[in-house]
């Protein structure tokens, strides 16, 4: 096991788009970290460029207290399993997953042993004598990830490796692979662009735009404070809905106007906001923290209801403030059809304050 750090990486593939843009990064010893962002952003070429797959334009990649930029992919001791699994379709499921300790000449019988520990842990022991084509996608997957595995590797990379599972085989990977690398205790760096995925299983999430890192914390402290509006709208689903509103004053207070009305503030952000100067917000609302109703409440906007979406235990509401589109969680009895008209109430407390120039989040 290895702690792992990118410093300064820059990936540059010619032809005008940078893939990777000064990339910093401490990975610690035993730590799972998600590499989450949308599809193009950088992620494979960052995992790749530690694999050692891909050369480094500039910076640093450090295994330890070892520089490995010029270190063939099979001196770093990693295993990698990518969403293609590529298993030998000739080759018995057994076959399959002892390969790498054939080639690293280990002894027959431990490699019966530590395949078929192996088999136990993935639930594939009766699988052993098949080959990849009599096998579900779950259980390629878990082969993929056996064949990894059995070789006790410092570090893990997997890139989207149940991207293509089913729904309900994905939330059980989820579960699975989390427990298996919170027993093995082996570094990993996961690259999904599923949010949920790195929310429930990385110790920390690196979410990366355009090449750029965005941010690099805890999946809690990535939830409640993004570093910036785009952060804030690519985490959490249902998103985020952020309206733009005016720093304004009412009865000789400081208040926020949005479309033609004015909100109070609660005494904790109007201090963060006096102190941050700035005049024009984004002020972000997530779903669950926005409610809608049909009766008179004080203080409410009316809207018209844009859409609903029947969630299973509740309904997302999607509804317009003047040039505003705001989602809102409701209860299943709530009856408001699209086009009626409703009220939305949220409290101050619950926003999220960004710069409207860079977007980037107003300091606590
Ligand atoms: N071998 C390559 N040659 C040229 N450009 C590439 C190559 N691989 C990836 N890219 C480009 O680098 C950027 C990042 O790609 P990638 O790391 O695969 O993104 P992700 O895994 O986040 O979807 C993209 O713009 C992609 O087109
Ligand atoms: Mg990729």
């Amino acid at each position: 096991m290895v702690a792992v750090s990118f410093n300064n990486v820059w990936k540059d593939y010619g032809g005008g788009a940078i893939a990777v843009k000064e990339l910093n990064m401490d990975i610690k010893d035993g730590e799972f970290v998600s590499l989450l962002g949308p599809s193009g952003c950088g992620k494979s070429t960052s995992l790749r460029m530690l694999a050692g797959l891909e050369h480094i334009s500039s910076g640093e990649i450090v295994f330890g207290d070892k520089i490995v930029n010029t270190l063939p992919p099979k001196d770093r001791d990693i295993a990698m399993v990518f969403e293609n699994y590529a298993l030998y379709p000739h080759k018995t499921i057994f076959d399959n997953i002892a390969n790498p300790l054939k080639q690293a000449n280990i002894p027959t019988d431990e490699i019966k042993r530590r395949v078929i520990d192996v088999a136990k842990l993935l639930e594939i022991e009766q699988l052993l004598e098949r080959r990849p084509q009599e096998l579900s996608g779950g259980q390629k997957q878990r082969t993929a990830i056996g064949r990894a595995i059995v070789r006790q590797p410092q570090v893990f990379l997997f890139d989207e490796p149940i991207a293509h599972l089913d729904a309900k085989l994905r939330a059980r990977m989820r579960s699975e692979l989390k427990h298996l690398q919170h027993n093995l205790g082996v570094t990993t760096i996961y690259v999904t662009h599923d949010q949920l995925e790195a929310l429930t299983m990385a110790d920390r999430i690196a979410v990366m735009n355009d090449g750029v890192l965005q941010q690099f914390d805890t999946p809690q402290e990535v939830y409640q404070n993004p570093a910036n509006s785009w952060v804030a709208t690519f985490v959490g689903e249902p998103g985020m809905s952020l309206m733009e509103m005016e720093m304004t004053r009412m009865d000789d207070d400081l208040a926020l106007a949005f479309e033609d009305k004015t909100i109070k503030l609660d005494l904790k952000n109007k201090a963060r906001l006096t102190a941050a100067g700035k005049t024009k917000l984004l002020v972000g609302i997530r779903p669950d923290k926005a409610s809608v109703s049909q009766l008179e409440i004080p203080g409410a906007f009316e809207c018209q209801i844009y859409s609903r979406q029947l969630l299973g235990a509740d309904v997302l509401v999607e509804v317009e403030f003047g040039n505003s589109r705001v989602r809102a969680k409701a209860d299943t009895s709530f009856v408001g059809a699209v086009g009626a008209v409703c009220n939305l109430i949220f409290r101050s407390e619950d926003m999220y304050f960004f710069d409207a120039e860079d977007g980037k989040a107003i300091p606590h």
